[in-house]
């Protein structure tokens, strides 16, 4: 019997900018997915969470619009590049939870493919797992995703945030501050609109892009953006700031300078809000609150429309501010938020 340990994730700053090839500066959290298994000859696998089993033939890839396509498009992905892993039977379960903006999907697709990895020696780097998880969602299950979500659930790091270029795959470690909690609210606003709102995004920075003739938005100045539409502006105009907001969060991280880390990541909520047009009341709620309530920042994090959103907090107030938020939250919308105090992780391992 094997083990698969992956890890969800939230982004501290660098939101929007992965399908542009800009910077990105998530981490990997403490929940995960958790997958344990054997060798088998086809796909038999229970989730607990739909407390329901699946199975399939590897010879039969069909999509079929439920959690199963994960695992179908890893294998589709892993034959289209000639590798040949036979089944698994398991379970799937683990403390992280589905559709709440952290990424679970990502977090099942890098425990399926590690599993196989490691179990099946077929010798993927951490890199290259990414990649072809990326490469499923893209290509099987249909969702136009950057790389970001996959990158750090495969190369995370205990205490750790990942700078990354999402252009070169170069990345660096960033320590966070011991003092600094991390704190992730989710709204319970079901992102409806994301999927269809989130390509539209996508399409006119990729339209920018190639206007300009340029391979990544870390190329692109405001000035540049000139003679374009001013609803074009608008959108590239706040991935060009967000890009530079990437690089000073980094610095501000590496000086321990949480007051001007939390700043820049309030900054980066406004923009998004305004200028991308990506956030809603209720995460705007949140940021306002946590501000009010001593956080040193706060923003939606993730593709927003609702989902989740983080503040950055003194550890020994977090709890504390966690639960007024949560209280004031049921009062103006009537819904009992969820909240999380998290950890930077390790990435997925098979144990
Ligand atoms: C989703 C995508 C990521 C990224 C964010 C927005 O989480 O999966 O690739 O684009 O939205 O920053």
């Amino acid at each position: 019997m094997h083990m698969t340990i992956s890890p969800g994730r939230v982004n501290l700053i660098g939101e929007h900018t992965d399908y542009t090839y800009g910077y990105v500066m998530p981490m990997a959290v403490n929940l995960y997915t958790i997958l344990e298994g054997e060798k088998n000859e086809k796909i038999e696998l229970y989730s607990e969470v739909f407390n329901e089993k699946k199975g399939f033939e590897l010879s039969e890839l069909k999509k079929e619009n439920s959690w199963i396509d994960y695992v179908k498009g890893i294998y589709k992905v892993l034959f289209d590049k000639n590798l040949h892993p036979k089944g698994i039977k398991g379970k799937i379960g683990g403390n992280l939870p589905i559709g709440s903006g952290l990424s679970s999907s990502a977090s099942f697709e890098l425990a399926i493919i590690d599993f196989l990895n490691e179990v099946y020696d077929l010798g993927l780097s951490r890199k290259e797992m990414a990649l072809l998880s990326q490469k499923a969602e893209n290509e099987f299950v249909g969702v136009p995703c950057g790389i970001m979500d996959q990158f750090v659930i495969a190369l995370g790091k205990e205490g750790r945030a990942i700078f990354l270029d999402t252009e070169t795959l170069e990345y660096e470690y960033i320590t966070i501050p011991k003092d600094a909690q991390i704190f992730v609210f989710y709204t319970g606003v079901k992102r409806e609109l994301a999927d269809s709102a989130y390509a539209e995004r996508k399409k006119i920075a990729e339209r920018v892009l190639k206007r300009l003739n340029k391979t990544s938005s870390k190329y692109v100045g405001e000035k540049e953006l000139k003679g374009l539409p001013r609803f074009y502006k608008k959108r590239f105009g706040y991935i060009i700031r967000e890009n530079e907001r990437v690089l000073k969060a980094r610095d501000a991280l590496k000086n321990n300078d949480l007051e001007s880390f939390g700043k820049i990541l309030t900054d980066a909520h406004w923009d998004l809000a305004k200028n991308y047009e990506v956030s809603c009341g209720e995460l705007d709620f949140f940021v306002t609150r946590a501000l009010k309530l001593g956080a040193y920042g706060a923003r939606l994090t993730g593709a927003g429309f609702g989902g989740a959103a983080i503040a950055v907090v003194e550890r020994e107030k977090a709890q504390e501010i966690a639960e007024k938020i949560l209280d004031e939250y049921l009062k103006s919308f009537h819904w009992k938020a969820r909240y999380f105090l998290v950890e930077a992780s390790d990435g997925v391992k098979t144990l």
